[in-house]
């Protein structure tokens, strides 16, 4: 049965017929299309276009398709070409005749834009859920890990030192970011085309508001071209879930690096990490490898949608069933990589003590140099002058506060009389005590800040 088949004669080919099938991977939105047809049979009776018995059995029908997805009993045909087909033929298996009121003023372009819409919305609230859990666990490791202190790298080298709980907060933020960002995109997308028809709106006097209330749409498309050829939706979710990804792949590196014998700051659960087929002695950080190469393939579903969608003319054209395997793919990738991330967080072991023995003398270069701003020497002056001693110890291979007394003397005399006092890790973090620093007060504010977004 195809649902256009009075003004042909010959039959498809089986190439053909194996290309236009986007049911191999679109029996995913089944649900959405089936809660979407059971309001519209509503919208149709309303419209006294069915009578009340006819909506009934419709529905009954629909729930009895809805039950052989859930429990695994629908059989897919590639000859249903897609859901819609699949429902829809399914339904007049199971109703009998009055299953061809069903598409009565809609058609699949307005239909299937609709159940993407009502996916999508499903999805972004399950990878809300999933970032919150990544979130959370970021929040117990820093609370945790408040206090220690690490150096702070910029250009990966060492720069100055910060809180570890400050660090593990810098991966917080963007993922509270890549929240709103799906609110944002919630928001948008949530107006129903359906209604929209083909291309040119429905003749039959179906109300959409009302189709849009029983679906929780916060409203309708506001024109029916617009309506079945946006895909603005997907790109948006491709963009976010490209951004997430991108967010983790730094998350990810970062902790690849620090578990390196060379750092040794953080070793990773042996339940989230693989041996070498080869070498006996290797642990491999092979969950983050692949949380970091994750993000290749949602920034590629981003890029390939944006593609497809350039160039074509308005309204609905096939090149659009395209935009469905990337979404599936960004939402399956991130369904799956970040519960490994939050689990690889969570049961991090974060080496303090590797991380205190990394804090060397010239993290403090920058504290030097305030300490004499504060006795009013001009910054530039100050930097240059700190940074003559650094080089000094370093070509006498000492560390800076090893520094004869002498040299200190020359280079400032008000340095001299409390040199030593002045290599104090935490005094350092301390003063930085504007908010987002990384003094322990505003580190606490921090925290609760953090804590409150994810209630
Ligand atoms: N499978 C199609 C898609 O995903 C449904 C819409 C088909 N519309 C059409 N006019 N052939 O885009």
């Amino acid at each position: 049965m195809k649902l256009w088949g009075g003004r042909f004669e010959g039959q498809m080919s089986d190439v053909m017929e194996q290309f236009n099938a986007s049911i191999t991977f679109d029996w995913r939105l089944y649900e959405a299309d089936i809660e979407g047809s059971a309001a519209y049979a509503e919208a149709l009776a309303a419209a006294g276009l069915l009578t009340t018995d006819e909506r009934d059995e419709l529905q009954r029908g629909l729930g009895q398709v809805l039950e052989e997805f859930t429990n695994g009993t629908f059989e897919l045909r590639l000859a249903d070409e897609d859901i819609h087909t699949a429902v829809e033929h399914r339904l007049h298996q199971i109703v009998g005749s009055v299953a061809g009121k069903l598409h009565t003023g809609r058609s699949r372009n307005d239909q299937v834009a609709t159940d993407l819409r009502i996916y999508a919305r499903t999805m972004i609230k399950r990878l809300d859920e999933a970032l919150c859990e990544t979130q959370r666990a970021l929040i117990a490791q820093a609370e945790q890990h408040q206090a220690a202190l690490m150096p702070g790298y910029t250009h990966l080298q060492r720069a100055q030192p910060v809180p570890v709980g400050h660090w593990l907060l810098s991966h917080f933020w963007p993922l509270h970011r890549d929240r709103a960002r799906l609110e944002d995109c919630r928001q948008r997308l949530n107006l129903m085309p359906l209604g929209a028809g083909a291309l040119a709106g429905n003749a039959l006097g179906v109300d959409r508001d009302t189709l849009a209330q029983v679906l929780g749409f916060d409203g309708v498309t506001p024109n029916s071209m617009d309506a079945v050829g946006d895909r603005d939706f997907v790109a948006e979710l491709l963009f976010v879930g490209a951004l997430i990804g991108t967010h983790v792949s730094r998350l990810a590196e970062d902790l690849i690096i620090y578990s390196t014998a060379e750092f040794g700051f953080v070793t990773l659960d042996d339940a989230y990490s693989t041996g070498s087929s080869l070498m006996p002695q290797k642990k491999n950080p092979d969950s983050l490898e692949l949380a970091r190469g994750k993000a290749g393939r949602l920034i590629g579903n981003l890029t390939g949608l944006l593609t497809v969608l350039k160039g074509l003319p308005s309204t609905y054209n096939k090149d659009l069933q395209e935009d469905k395997e990337g979404l599936f793919d960004t939402v399956d990738t991130l369904l799956l990589t970040l519960p490994v991330v939050a689990g690889v967080v969570g049961t991090l072991r974060i080496n303090t003590e590797r991380m205190q023995a990394a804090l060397d003398d010239t993290l403090l270069a920058t504290d030097i140099a305030d300490e004499l701003v504060r006795m009013q020497v001009p910054f530039r002056e100050s930097h240059g002058i700190v940074g003559q001693l650094v080089r000094a110890a370093e070509q006498q291979r000492i560390a800076l506060r090893e520094l004869p007394l002498e040299t200190v003397r020359n280079a400032h005399a008000g340095l001299a009389d409390h040199w030593q006092q002045l290599f104090d890790m935490r005094r350092s973090v301390e003063q930085r005590n504007v908010s987002g620093g990384t003094a322990g007060e505003v580190l606490a504010a921090q925290l609760a800040a953090a804590r409150a977004c994810t209630r």
